[in-house]
């Protein structure tokens, strides 16, 4: 275990080298505990991310969706609850007392979704070898640093000096962020789905921001709950991703005010959802340095970036 000084992290508290990636000291215990406990069930839904790729997006997506005969859209619980509260983050909950939360996850209604920004290789045992299901969202490395980079500003305690592009870009590329580096994350999940691809669906923010009907009916499909002819004909597809896109979540008073996960404020997991905005920050060498790394990186494993 290796740590970073806090002043020039990405948030306050310290990460740590753990198994192979950083891991942020808050999530440690909750990781340790989620390894060692967690009982997969095979219904079970995984939304598993690098952080800032779209996860808040699809997790809304991915209840909406398996959850498409339970609730009316015009009561929908997205309305009420952040997508973080419907959907949590597994090594959050599990830094909570661990008997009380095995007993309450026992009785959770199926299927039982969960997040999770821990890479493939740590993830539990029960996970790989249980018929539960992952869906992974990934995006390209130049916007995910910009995100994560006004992100971790916006979070920062107002004690610690604003971490600048040029620092921020430094750690990313050597790989230094929660759940880093990048890289080898999607590269993880990637080789895989590719192995088992009943078992994970590998999705690209751009590819659901580009054709967002048809990749929601191809995640039904693939969790097993498509959409029926008459549920696509009364426009039920079209209705979810109204109900969950950037504008009208941004929008809604439950996700402009309060705090998820602990200490986050809502309304910063929702800031531009453009796809591109790192031209807006992006010096011509930092183009120069972060696209020779991710060729380097990517190379041969069949995964690519337009930029
Ligand atoms: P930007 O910072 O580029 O705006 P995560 O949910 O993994 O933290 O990812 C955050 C990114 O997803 C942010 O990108 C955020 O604006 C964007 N985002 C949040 N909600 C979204 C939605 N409903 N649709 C599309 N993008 C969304």
């Amino acid at each position: 275990i290796v740590s970073l000084p806090k002043e020039r992290g990405w948030v306050s508290p310290y990460l740590y080298l753990f198994q192979g990636f950083w891991c942020p000291s808050t999530h440690i215990q909750g990781v340790f505990n989620f390894q060692k406990n967690f009982d997969a069930k095979d219904s079970d839904v995984i939304i598993a991310s690098f952080p800032k790729s779209g996860t808040t997006w699809l997790k809304a997506l991915t209840f909406a969706i398996v959850n498409h005969k339970r609730f009316p859209l015009e009561n929908h619980p997205l309305l009420t609850s952040n997508p973080h509260q419907l959907v949590p983050f597994v090594e959050l909950i599990f830094r909570g007392d661990i008997h009380e939360l095995i007993s309450h996850l026992s009785t959770m209604n199926k299927p039982r979704l969960f997040g999770t920004h821990i890479p493939f290789p740590s993830l539990p045992m029960s996970i790989k070898e249980s018929n539960c299901k992952i869906v992974y969202i990934y995006r390209n490395p130049f916007d995910t640093f910009i995100s994560s980079w006004s992100f971790f500003n916006n979070i920062r305690p107002k004690s610690l000096p604003t971490l600048t592009i040029e620092e921020a870009f430094e750690m990313y590329c050597k790989g230094i962020i929660g759940f880093g580096p990048s890289w080898d994350h999607m590269l993880g999940y990637w080789k895989e789905s590719l192995a088992t691809p009943n078992k994970i669906l590998f999705l690209k923010y751009e590819d659901l921001r580009e054709d967002t009907n048809f990749h929601v009916k191809r995640i039904a499909e693939f969790l097993g709950c498509p959409f029926t002819e008459e549920e696509e004909s009364s426009g039920m597809v079209e209705n979810i991703i109204n109900l969950c896109s950037f504008e009208k979540m941004k929008n809604l008073e439950v996700n402009k005010f309060g705090i998820v996960g602990g200490s986050i404020e809502k309304k910063y997991l929702f800031r531009k959802a453009e796809i591109g905005d790192w031209v807006n920050y992006f010096s011509p060498s930092m183009v120069e340095k972060l696209s020779k790394i991710i060729e380097n990186k990517l190379s041969g494993s069949g995964l690519s970036f337009k930029i």
